[in-house]
């Protein structure tokens, strides 16, 4: 049973695999968060609480003269501002009479089979009902009729536990959301580094790693998209924690737009952190019997470092996230025109690179940007999403028709949320965009931002795409977003609701999307925003996979998908070999170190094969055969990180190896060459320590690869890379 409730002490105990929480309800109706580490016998953790007379932390009225007994140093489970808690809180209410108190108190609890759903927002799903329990704790303000429920969702075999918050307006008068976080975690004790996911455009996802201090420790993101500079997913880990060993908890959040995640250490060195939709510009308006659902948060606790934390995310994501008929079936080598064309195309062109590709084995040709409206620069054209024939020189259907005669699948880009003030829908609409009143919008790589929180520009816009979509073959379908939102005000909503709108916008695009992939259940679809700027769980909910950047230089790629890694599977993070040199940073690698880093994503090429020389061409017939080879392995099997690409200067290692531990690839990049280097070598991971395996007719004894190693071969040119396959031998 994964939620044990022992009714005496009031508590509430999670089990996962290896995991356990707990929570207690105390004298004054309180819950208290007791626990969340290594699993054990059911025990009651409260005897860890220390209470103490502390200066200047109140006494709640209903605790007498206790001076010990203060919520300024108790460990909760869901603070609230105004209860006499100083630290960030979780959730903040005003009422109409301005005044902003609320002390939740412990009501009831139920425990329901199966995992719980949230209206209109992505969440883990059990594949069958007996695969997770959901415990939900009712709370309730005693003199405001503020109702909160907290759900947890326990995914057992799993090892992760999920949470959402829902808080019902009871009451007669509407009360307003200032702040509605989905997770609260105190930790009593301990030192903790904080290790989050920074970057920039070009370059996401990068890891930083500081020690928790006195203060707020906080990432998030205000750019209306989760953001290429800061990502939801974030680490509590030991001081002393590394890729196999230690104490680690992950949070993941669930959403793609603002988010804040915060850590703070408070006066006696305990540490709280939080998680949730961003505050600032947030606001909710709930009328009497409305409720407002938080994103969810995804917890992952390890008692054996990153390593274990990133797989469990890993198959959580690849098995209880991702949906649809993509979820596990091999996705297509694609090849995108992109970088090979940027706006610079026709149809000839493009079906000329496509026959060249389908001679190359690839088994999707992706026509990106430029092929509707007036599209010829980026300036323009955003909104029309009709075939632009003149430009293709025939119609998208005798396009995707002929693409499917060679044999290949179809594909095409589209940026929904996007218009070009040069185009017909912003010069019929204007009054779509996202735009304070009075004000001049904010450009964003030209473009503006249409207003996805109001149902009928999305339903135009839904209805243009069905145009298209309805009577073209497409397989698969590229979602970009290219650029962060601003002007963030919604012409359709009064003013006391105009906090709702960055919320409102997530709620609409997710709509879209679900609706869309229900209307299109066989069409790939990935995500993107300029690359990697809504790399998130939340959107991995309807799309599988996501441009993992638009850097595409293989060695930049190292650190970029090294951090991603972090939380994100392999199996969803789109990944390219371009042309050289690389147009991003105009370094040139070989065709070989471009494949093995693209192998460590979902795999296609980004270039003109008109332009590969008949020796690369083989090169690259060689790569998709080694690819479809390996495809179970590297993207159904555990990821290894075997080095840091930021922090090893020669050497960047990864590998991946069935859960079965029966096979593992490994690969290897030299990141830089240097004269006389000493000999260098890897530890492999996730083998059978007494089998014996064969790569290139030797053999080796699995403990002997993980604990004496695999020494690396010298590098006779810079960005050299190797694969090495390492097979079980059968007895
Ligand atoms: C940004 C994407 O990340 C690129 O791959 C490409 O699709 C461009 N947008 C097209 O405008």
């Amino acid at each position: 049973m994964s939620i044990v409730l022992s009714e005496k002490e009031s508590l509430f105990t999670l089990y996962t695999k290896t995991s356990m929480y707990q929570m207690k309800v105390d004298d004054y109706g309180v819950l208290l968060h007791t626990y969340y580490g290594k699993k054990t016998e059911n025990f009651d953790y409260s005897y860890l609480i220390q209470r103490r007379d502390h200066g200047f932390s109140g006494n709640p009225y209903q605790a007498g003269n206790d001076r010990t007994y203060s919520l300024d140093t108790l460990p909760q489970e869901y603070s609230c501002f105004g209860s006499g808690d100083y630290r960030q809180s979780a959730l903040s209410v005003k009422y109409q009479t301005g005044a902003m108190a609320l002390e939740l108190r412990y009501k009831d609890y139920e425990i329901q089979k199966g995992k719980y759903k949230i209206p209109g927002l992505p969440a883990l799903y059990a594949m069958e009902e007996n695969q997770a329990d959901t415990l939900v704790i009712t709370m309730k303000d005693d003199v405001e009729d503020v109702c909160v429920k907290l759900y947890y969702g326990v995914l057992e075999d799993l090892d992760v536990i999920t949470r959402t918050v829902c808080v019902e307006n009871r009451g007669s008068a509407p009360v307003f959301l200032e702040r509605a976080m989905s997770l609260c975690l105190d930790r009593s004790y301990g030192s903790y580094d904080w290790i989050t996911f920074y970057g920039k455009h070009e370059m996401e996802r990068q890891l930083s790693r500081t020690s928790v201090h006195h203060g707020c420790q906080t990432v998030g993101s205000l750019r209306g998209a989760s953001s290429h500079q800061y990502n939801p997913f974030v680490i509590l880990a030991d001081t002393g924690a590394s890729e196999t060993q230690g104490e680690c908890y992950g949070f993941s959040l669930l959403y793609s737009g603002n988010f804040l995640a915060e850590a703070e250490m408070d006066q006696f060195n305990q540490t709280r952190v939080i998680m949730g939709i961003h505050p600032e510009n947030f606001s909710y308006k709930l009328e009497p019997g409305e409720s407002f659902w938080t994103p969810e948060a995804a917890m992952v606790y390890s008692d054996a470092g990153f390593e274990k934390m990133s797989h469990i995310y890993h198959r959580a994501i690849r098995s209880n996230l991702c949906r649809g008929r993509f979820k596990h079936a091999r996705r297509p080598v694609l090849m995108n025109n992109w970088e090979g064309t940027y706006f610079d195309f026709t149809g000839e062109k493009l079906l000329d690179m496509a026959e060249k590709a389908a001679d190359l084995g690839i088994e999707l040709f992706v026509m990106d940007d430029g092929w509707f409206g007036k599209r010829d620069t980026d300036s323009s054209g955003l909104g029309d999403w009709h075939v632009n024939e003149k430009k293709l020189g025939c119609t998208l259907t005798e396009l995707s028709d002929k693409i499917h005669e060679m044999g290949m699948k179809f594909g095409i880009w589209y940026e929904p949320e996007g218009i070009s003030e040069d185009s017909g829908l912003y010069r019929e609409h204007p009054d779509w965009v996202l735009h304070v009143p009075g004000r001049r919008p904010m450009r964003g790589r030209y473009q503006l931002v249409l207003d996805f929180s109001r149902e009928d520009v999305r339903n135009y816009i839904f209805d243009q795409m069905c145009k298209v979509l309805d009577h073209v073959k497409v397989d698969y379908l590229k979602w970009d977003f290219n650029r962060s939102i601003s002007d963030v005000y919604s012409s359709r909503l009064p003013a006391e609701r105009q906090g709702e709108v960055p919320h409102r916008y997530v709620l609409g695009l997710y709509e879209f999307l679900e609706r869309l992939g229900r209307r299109y259940p066989d069409m790939l679809i990935e995500g993107c925003s300029g690359g990697g700027g809504r790399f998130d769980a939340g959107m991995l909910y309807y799309t599988p996979q996501i441009w993992c950047s638009d850097d595409t230089d293989a060695i930049e790629r190292l650190e970029i998908q090294y951090g991603t890694s972090f939380c994100y599977p392999v199996s969803t993070m789109g990944a390219h070999v371009s042309a050289c040199p690389n147009h991003q940073t105009g370094r040139t690698t070989p065709l070989k170190t471009r494949a093995v880093v693209a192998m460590a994503g979902t795999f296609g090429y980004e270039l003109d094969p008109g332009k590969l020389s008949e020796e690369e061409k083989e090169e690259v017939r060689k790569q998709i055969t080694a690819f479809k080879k390996y495809y179970e392995l590297i993207q159904e099997g555990d990821y290894f990180r075997l080095t840091d690409p930021a922090r090893d200067e020669h050497y960047a290692a990864w590998e991946f190896a069935d859960q079965e531990g029966k096979e593992a690839l490994l690969s290897v990049v030299a990141s830089k060459v240097r004269t006389n280097d000493p000999p260098s070598r890897v530890l492999l991971r996730g083998l059978r320590e007494d089998a014996v395996y064969e790569m290139n007719g030797k053999e080796y004894l699995g403990g002997a690869l993980m604990h004496g190693g695999f020494p690396l071969p010298e590098a006779s040119e810079e960005y050299q890379s190797w694969m090495f396959h390492f097979q079980i031998k059968e007895k």
